[in-house]
């Protein structure tokens, strides 16, 4: 009963308010990481791209980002990762979209606090640009329709339209068909390490990468909803990723990490989307932090995490 109620309060209700916070001047907004707990890949399309099933939920790992209206019809980014602080950056790319499409002149400073770590397969860029579509919908009151928002979030990137709702789902096609899945997370699952081995990969260079064994039916996405929503137990065998094989043969440094995972006490680990983070979900989070200990005194980068859903309650089983 007590492990019962820590838990749900561990998980109490993080309300929409929450996420978007706004007054005249300003607006912040949270963007949440994601990990994936499968990713079957299809094939290869005609467009380039690759035909996915992937389960997908929000980490409590998040950027944060402040956005104040400047006199200059103009966005700018102010990134405390300098790399970030550019035209590229896709929350700045998000906010100039919407200014577009509405021909709104009104200038935006987006000030973004970066936690989340870049090119390792979390979905922080993609979150960001998120963030910034509903962000700007909410403060400046815009007429958008979800499908508007689904739209502008697909332009910018496959992933961007799953971090519209967040929390759990199934994201299909390249993988801008999302379908919310009930928020329920595995009781086995509760805290959740991130290890990002010191290395970027390149999203395009993996998919590239890939031979056609690397291929499924979509069968794991399809078990693990099936069982998500019967709340009957994940089979780690299920929590398949289809890049996975291409990304640890290709880089040693995340082998090597998953191994020293695995020797430090984690008993499954996986790949979240191509990589190069690696997450390992734990049932005790005395266990989780031993581990996250070990780890950390061999110089590895590793976040203790756990499942969140922005807009609402997380039940665990
Ligand atoms: O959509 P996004 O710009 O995030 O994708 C980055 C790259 O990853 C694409 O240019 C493409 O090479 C590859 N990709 C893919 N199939 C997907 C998603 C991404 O091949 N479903």
């Amino acid at each position: 009963m007590l492990d019962k109620r820590g838990f749900s309060m561990h998980n109490a209700c993080m309300s929409h308010a929450q996420r978007v916070q706004t007054s005249r001047d300003v607006c912040f907004v949270r963007a949440y990481a994601k990990i994936n707990l499968t990713l079957d890949v299809l094939g290869r399309r005609a467009d380039g791209y690759h035909e996915l099933a992937t389960v997908m939920q929000t980490v409590d790992l998040y950027d944060t980002l402040c956005l104040t209206a400047i006199d200059d019809n103009q966005v700018q980014v102010i990134c405390t990762s300098p790399a970030l602080s550019n035209d590229e950056n896709l929350a700045g790319r998000a906010a100039q979209l919407v200014r577009q499409r509405l021909a709104i002149t009104q200038g935006v400073r987006i000030e973004l606090y970066k936690r989340i770590p870049m090119a390792a397969g979390l979905g922080g860029g993609s979150s960001d640009a998120a963030a910034v579509l509903l962000a700007l919908q909410q403060w400046w009151q815009l007429p958008f329709t979800p499908a508007d928002l689904l739209d502008m979030a697909a332009s910018l990137g496959s992933d961007v339209p799953f971090f519209l709702t967040g929390g759990l789902a199934l994201c299909e096609g390249r993988g801008e068909r999302v379908s919310p899945l009930p928020a329920y997370w595995p009781l086995p699952m509760r805290w959740l390490l991130l290890l990002k081995p010191s290395i970027g990969i390149s999203t395009a260079a993996v998919f590239r990468s890939l031979s056609a064994s690397d291929y499924t039916d979509g069968r794991y996405s399809r078990l693990v909803c099936g069982a998500l929503s019967a709340r009957s137990e994940l089979q780690s065998e299920n929590l398949h990723n289809g890049l996975e094989r291409s990304v640890l043969n290709s880089y040693p440094e995340v082998a090597r990490a998953r191994e020293d995972l695995l020797a430090a006490g984690a008993s499954l680990v996986r790949l979240s989307g191509s990589g190069p983070t690696l997450f390992a979900p734990f049932s005790e989070l005395a266990k989780a932090i031993e581990v996250q200990r070990r780890l950390q005194a061999q110089g590895y980068e590793v976040y203790l995490s756990r499942a969140v859903s922005p807009d609402g309650d997380v039940n665990l089983f």
